[in-house]
């Protein structure tokens, strides 16, 4: 596969982006929010709250003078886990929330303790009843130190909007550092607020803002591109990703570079093309900007027809191997015991064959195990990654896919 393709615009950024429109009374505008199912599905949570949404290809208004409920209802909030970071937008400028925890997950168990009890630290009142968080803080939040157990991209982005409107200070320590957090924080100063150290491990708010009317444009999805650019070296050939900042991809252009693939970058662009020296590599997933958990199983798909031997750690999610096995059906030699998945990369191993998607980014790596392979690969249950990849068969065809969307 070979051509040149742009990257939309991130999901993972645009979520909590529109989670924190809920602080702000004003008209928010806002720019590339991919249309994806878990947007749309946040964008439903934001009109179960009183929001009125204009919502034109790529962009879209939010206005919420008034907020006519403060609840997130389980039927929603079961479908994306990220709808947690509703409750505390909703509690800092109401005073009281209602949101349904959001329970079982495919990759792991992913607990919200730490958003929990971040929010306690900032004054608020929590009950956990019926499979809802009760949260009340009857005289507002206020300013706190909280230091996290573990870098918490969810819980970060959720102390980070609620501290906006806390009276005083708040410090977060240990706080994440990835792209879409200095997006959000960047997209909360657009709109008035005092948020430094976005990026670094400890970021501080100052509370009490007057929010104002902002036009914001969401940044690259660095998932997306980085999962785009590897259909070129696993297909031979040779993609470029525009319409991106090469920098926030982190240290995954040299896991690339290590693995033998050549890549060209320039202000907005990466190129990836097939290396004459493709190799494995033993590596570990890392909070950024270490190896993301979001590109492992695209990377897994892409070793397993590098010859050598590769190992992957994954050390973010306990349960997120699911891929193994099916990337096995097209042929790979993967065993994945515990946390790890060693690999017996060999060239050409795919054949084509039918498989079920587990998850969102799985299913991006079976399908670029089947671009990779001889013959047809059916992937089914392609909704996992609607939630994730916008138009991705559209951008596979113009690098030269035979790729096809039917009805089960
Ligand atoms: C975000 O999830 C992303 N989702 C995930 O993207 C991504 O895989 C993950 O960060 C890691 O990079 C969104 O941005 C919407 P975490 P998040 O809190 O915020 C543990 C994708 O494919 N933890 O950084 O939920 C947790 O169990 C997805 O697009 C606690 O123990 O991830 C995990 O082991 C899936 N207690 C680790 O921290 C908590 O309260 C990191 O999770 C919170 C998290």
């Amino acid at each position: 596969m070979s051509g040149t393709v742009s990257a939309s615009g991130s999901k993972n950024s645009s979520l909590p982006i529109l989670f924190a429109s809920i602080l702000n009374p004003h008209p928010i505008e806002l720019k590339r929010v991919p249309v994806l199912k878990d947007i749309e599905t946040t964008l439903t949570l934001l009109r179960g709250v009183g929001a009125d949404i204009e919502r034109v290809g790529d962009s879209a208004k939010v206005s919420l003078p008034k907020l006519t409920s403060t609840e997130a209802p389980y039927e929603l909030v079961r479908t994306m886990r990220a709808s947690i970071l509703m409750l505390g937008p909703i509690l800092a400028r109401e005073g009281v929330a209602r949101v349904s925890l959001p329970g079982g997950c495919a990759i792991g168990s992913r607990p919200v303790d730490l958003h929990l009890s971040g929010l306690e630290k900032m004054g608020a009142e929590l009950l956990l009843e019926h499979g809802y968080v009760n949260a009340k803080a009857p005289s507002g939040l206020r300013g706190a130190t909280i230091e996290f157990r573990m870098p918490s991209v969810g819980a970060t982005e959720h102390l980070m909007m609620a501290a906006t409107l806390a009276k005083g200070e708040t410090v977060l320590k240990n706080a994440a550092r990835e792209p879409e957090i200095v997006d959000l924080a960047n997209f909360l100063n657009s709109m008035g607020a005092k948020v430094s150290g976005a990026g670094e491990t400890e970021i501080r708010i100052q509370g009490g803002t007057n929010f104002r009317p902002t036009k914001y444009e969401v940044m690259f999805d660095r998932i997306e591109a980085g999962t785009l650019l590897l259909a070129g070296p696993i297909t031979g050939g040779k993609v470029r990703v525009e319409k991106m900042n090469p920098k926030d991809l982190g240290s995954y252009l040299d896991i690339l570079k290590n693995c033998g693939v050549m890549i060209s970058v320039g202000t907005d662009f990466v190129e990836a093309e097939a290396g004459k020296n493709p190799r494995g590599v033993s590596i570990s997933t890392e909070p950024y900007p270490g190896f993301p958990t979001d590109l492992q199983a695209q990377l897994m798909a892409y070793l397993a027809q590098v010859d050598g031997e590769s190992e992957i750690t994954e050390s973010i999610f306990e349960n997120r191997f699911m891929h193994v096995p099916e990337l096995n059906r097209l042929g790979a030699n993967i065993r994945a015991e515990g946390a790890k998945a060693k690999i017996w990369g060999k060239h050409g191993c795919y054949s084509g064959a039918t498989v079920m998607a587990t998850d969102l980014r799985a299913s991006a790596s079976l399908v670029l195990a089947g671009l990779s392979g001889r013959g047809k690969t059916s992937v089914r249950r392609i909704y996992h990654l609607d939630r994730g990849y916008e138009e991705m068969e559209k951008k596979l065809a113009k690098l030269g896919a035979k790729i096809l969307r039917s009805k089960e």
